[in-house]
C-alpha cells in the first residue's frame, strides 16, 4: 500500500484540476484566433476578474502543479522502460507519457517565468502579455522549442486521459480501452491543432501593434 495514496492523488490531480486547466487555456490562447489582439487581451482579463483569483490559482494551478510535476519527475527517475524487451504499444505509452512529462515540466517552468512570473514582478501588464508572446513565437529558435513544448504537453494530457479512464476503472475491457485510445488520439490532434494556431496567430503584427499603443499610452500619460 505504500505510496499508492500518493500515487492516486498524483493522477487524479493530472485530471482534476490540471486537465481542466489546460483545455481553459487552450481556449483562452484560441481567443486570440477568433477575436485577434483584443479578443485575446479581454479573455485574460475576464479572467482575471474572477473573484478570488488568487485562490483560484494557487489551489486550481500552482499547488496542484507542483504536487504532479514534482513527483511525476521522481516517477519518471524511478522507471524502468521495456522497449527492448517487450515492443508493445503499451510500453511505448509508458515510455513516452514520463519523456512527455519531463519535457513539460523544463516547458512550463520556462513559459510561467516569461508570462504569468513577469506579471507578478510588475515587469509586464497582463494587457501586454499578446505582444509578449509575439516578440517570442517571431523568434524561430523559440518557436520551435515552444511547438516542442505545446506538443509535449498535448501528448501527455491526452494518452494521460487514456491511461488515467483505465487505472481508475472507468475503462475495464479491451473493447473500451480501443474506444478510448481512439477518442484520446483524436484529442490529441484537436489539442494540438487548437493551440499551434493560436501560437501561429500571436506572430501577427496585430499583437506588436497593441504593445506600441499601451506603450504611446504610458508615455502620454
Ligand atoms: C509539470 C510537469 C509534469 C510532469 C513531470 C508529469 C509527469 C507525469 C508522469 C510521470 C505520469 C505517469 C504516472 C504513472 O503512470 O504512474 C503522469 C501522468 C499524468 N499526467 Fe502528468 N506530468 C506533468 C504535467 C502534467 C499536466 C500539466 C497535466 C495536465 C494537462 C498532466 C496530466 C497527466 C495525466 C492525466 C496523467 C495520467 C494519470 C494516470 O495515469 O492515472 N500532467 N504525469
Amino acid at each position: 500500500m505504500r505510496g499508492f495514496y500518493s500515487r492516486k492523488i498524483h493522477s487524479l490531480l493530472g485530471i482534476i484540476p490540471l486537465g481542466g486547466f489546460f483545455l481553459e487555456h487552450m481556449l483562452t490562447n484560441f481567443a486570440a484566433v477568433e477575436g485577434g489582439a483584443s479578443g485575446f487581451t479581454d479573455s485574460v482579463l475576464w479572467l482575471n476578474s474572477l473573484p478570488l483569483v488568487f485562490f483560484l490559482e494557487l489551489f486550481g494551478i500552482w499547488l496542484p502543479l507542483l504536487y504532479h510535476g514534482v513527483y511525476g519527475l521522481y516517477i519518471a527517475y524511478q522507471s524502468k522502460p521495456n522497449l527492448n524487451r517487450y515492443n508493445l504499444e503499451r510500453n511505448w505509452r509508458y515510455t513516452l507519457q514520463r519523456v512527455s512529462g519531463v519535457i513539460t515540466f523544463v516547458f512550463i517552468v520556462w513559459h510561467v517565468f516569461e508570462t504569468r512570473f513577469q506579471v507578478a514582478l510588475g515587469n509586464v501588464e497582463h494587457e501586454e502579455l499578446g505582444s509578449v508572446m509575439h516578440d517570442i513565437v517571431t523568434q524561430p529558435l523559440l518557436l520551435a522549442v515552444y511547438v516542442i513544448g505545446i506538443l509535449a504537453a498535448c501528448f501527455h494530457f491526452s494518452n494521460g486521459l487514456w491511461s488515467f479512464l483505465i487505472s481508475w476503472g472507468i475503462t475495464v475491457g479491451p473493447r473500451s480501452q480501443r474506444v478510448s485510445s481512439i477518442l484520446c488520439l483524436g484529442l490529441f490532434v484537436l489539442v494540438s491543432f487548437m493551440f499551434l494556431l493560436s501560437l501561429v496567430t500571436f506572430r501577427d503584427s496585430e499583437f506588436q501593434a497593441t504593445a506600441s499603443a499601451l506603450q504611446s499610452l504610458r508615455t502620454f500619460i
